[in-house]
């Protein structure tokens, strides 16, 4: 795909997140924030026998936070809490498929650094 492309996609999953929205049944809930911009991403996790079994996703920030945190939902949902608990960052970052300048790396992982604080209760050597 064209860098067009993968902005085209990044825009509609800002405009029209995916799992978006709140679990009220969630076995975790994970507030995560950029101190940087005071962007927030909070994820809400619902295990099943050792799965994730159902996610959604609430935030508010930049097209690229958001967007990425859309993008998470999609690739985790359904996958072993175990595999998920050291996700690589760099399978988000080639999900969203641009050129992430140092500035925006903040952006484009703060929902994968959720994630890891969620199920590890810290973000990890990835931050
Ligand atoms: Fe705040 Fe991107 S500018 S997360």
């Amino acid at each position: 795909m064209s860098d067009d492309l993968y902005r085209e996609q990044i825009l509609e999953h800002y405009k029209n997140p995916h799992h978006f929205g709140e679990l009220p049944d969630a076995d975790i809930t994970q507030e995560g924030d950029n101190p940087l911009c005071g962007d927030v991403v909070t994820l809400y996790l619902k295990l099943d026998d050792g799965r994730l079994g159902d996610v959604r996703f609430r935030g508010r920030g930049c097209a690229i936070s958001q967007a990425s945190a859309s993008m998470l939902t999609d690739l985790i949902v359904g996958k072993p809490v175990q595999e998920l608990k050291t996700f690589p960052t760099k399978d988000l970052l080639e999900e969203l498929g641009i050129q992430i300048s140092p500035a925006r790396m903040k952006c484009a992982t703060l929902s994968v650094n959720t994630l890891r604080v969620a199920l590890n209760g810290d973000a990890g050597e990835e931050e």
